[in-house]
């Protein structure tokens, strides 16, 4: 097999620095790309070599549990560019290995509007539509205009309009039909730079001051994330281990008569509710299976101080699916992709 030495490749490579779990795993091939002819020439590599590939960008949505038999594409295309501007709004093309708070932080001090909600999530720009992140009643697809890829199979280059995309609650096309079949190399953003400050969300309007502005909702954003959600730079963790579940309005019915307190929203289908505090209730906070945890402070979050398998990882979260089935007769959709 003919390993091109542009890719620099790292043969059993140590996958710990490459997700926030800090799981044990190694991948047969690492390569960091840095260009898009990069990336096309790792992806031929791969096919040749009849590889599987696995594309991440910095892990912080990843389980990974075992070692990886393939390619991993670790994604460090960077750049940002404006496309277009007017009195008001701007237009970016943002390369997907740029670091997504980075790119609100830039965002806030230009003084454009639409992503101040979404500071402080881990991860890299690329990977921002996959789930569709979403923090204090902002999701990225409201401001994304399209989304640019590589099809893994062709190795063209193609580009989705946001309504192609599919965005939904922590989902999209790219977790659905397009599951592990493209590389993402850049995120069309269209943002505001006339004020228009989303505070729907309580406790973000509370801690974003009486005359609130840009600056004061990105730092509200950033004080009320580190309260309560683990630096996975010091406690490694994947963020929301399950989605918040919807159910019927029967469902939630007979839920609310049973559990006065149940924290829940309406949406236009019915409830959703908060899986934090189903989990919180059932008596899983600050509880360990194995080394690994379920965070003190949201009990939504599970961590890995001790630094065990994916596999540990995932034998806690499945006794938290069961109890939380057993109880409420909830079924809990795990959140990160699991590999
Ligand atoms: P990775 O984990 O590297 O990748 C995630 C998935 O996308 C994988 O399937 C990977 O193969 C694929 N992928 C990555 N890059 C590409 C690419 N360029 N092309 C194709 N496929 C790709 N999420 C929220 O929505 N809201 C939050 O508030 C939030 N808070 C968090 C808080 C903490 C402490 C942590 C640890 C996570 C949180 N998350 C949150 C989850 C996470 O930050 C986001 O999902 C983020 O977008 C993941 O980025 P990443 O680069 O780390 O992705
Ligand atoms: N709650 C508890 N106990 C807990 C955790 C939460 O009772 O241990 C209650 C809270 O008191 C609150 C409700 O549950 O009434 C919701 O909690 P919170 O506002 O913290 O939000 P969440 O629903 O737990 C979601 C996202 C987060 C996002 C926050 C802020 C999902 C799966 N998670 O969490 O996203 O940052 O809202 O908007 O939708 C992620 O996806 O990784 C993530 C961190």
């Amino acid at each position: 097999m003919h390993i091109p030495a542009e890719l620099a490749i790292q043969a059993d490579a140590d996958l710990k620095e490459y997700n926030t779990l800090g799981v044990p795993s190694r991948a047969r091939y690492l390569t960091t790309v840095d260009s898009t002819a990069l990336l096309t020439q790792a992806l031929r590599f791969a096919q040749e070599a009849k590889l599987a590939v696995l594309v991440l960008g910095q892990g912080s949505n990843t389980v990974l549990t075992r070692d990886f038999d393939g390619l991993v594409i670790h994604n460090q295309l960077r750049g940002v560019e404006v496309l277009a501007e007017t009195a008001s709004h701007i237009e970016l093309r943002v390369a997907a290995g740029e670091n997504w708070h980075q790119f609100v932080t830039r965002a806030v001090n230009q003084q454009w509007f639409g992503v101040e909600n979404l500071a402080l999530i881990p991860g890299l720009v690329g990977a921002a539509p996959i789930q569709n992140i979403g923090a204090y009643g902002a999701e990225v697809k409201d401001v994304i205009t399209a989304v640019e890829y590589l099809d893994r199979t062709t190795l063209a280059t193609q580009t989705l309009s946001n309504d192609a995309c599919q965005f939904a609650y922590r989902d999209s096309i790219f977790k659905n039909a397009l599951c592990d079949a493209t590389v993402i190399t850049a995120v069309q953003f269209r943002l505001n730079k006339r004020a228009t400050l989303n505070l729907g969300y309580p406790a973000l309007a509370d801690e974003a001051g009486e005359q609130p502005s840009l600056a004061s909702v990105y730092d509200a954003v950033c004080r009320i994330r580190t309260q309560k959600l683990p630096d996975p730079a010091e406690i490694p963790n994947a963020g929301s281990f399950f989605k918040n579940p919807l159910v019927t309005a029967e469902h939630h019915q007979r839920l609310k008569s049973q559990f006065p307190g149940l924290v829940s929203f309406a949406t236009g289908e019915g409830y959703k509710l908060a899986a934090g505090w189903l989990i919180d209730q059932a008596g899983w906070k600050d509880k360990e299976v194995a080394g690994v945890r379920v965070h003190q402070q949201q009990a939504l979050v599970v961590i890995n101080p001790a630094i065990r398998s994916g596999a540990d990882v995932m034998a806690l979260a499945a006794a938290i699916q069961q109890d939380i089935a057993r109880i409420y007769n909830v079924q809990l959709e795990v959140e990160p992709r699991i590999y």
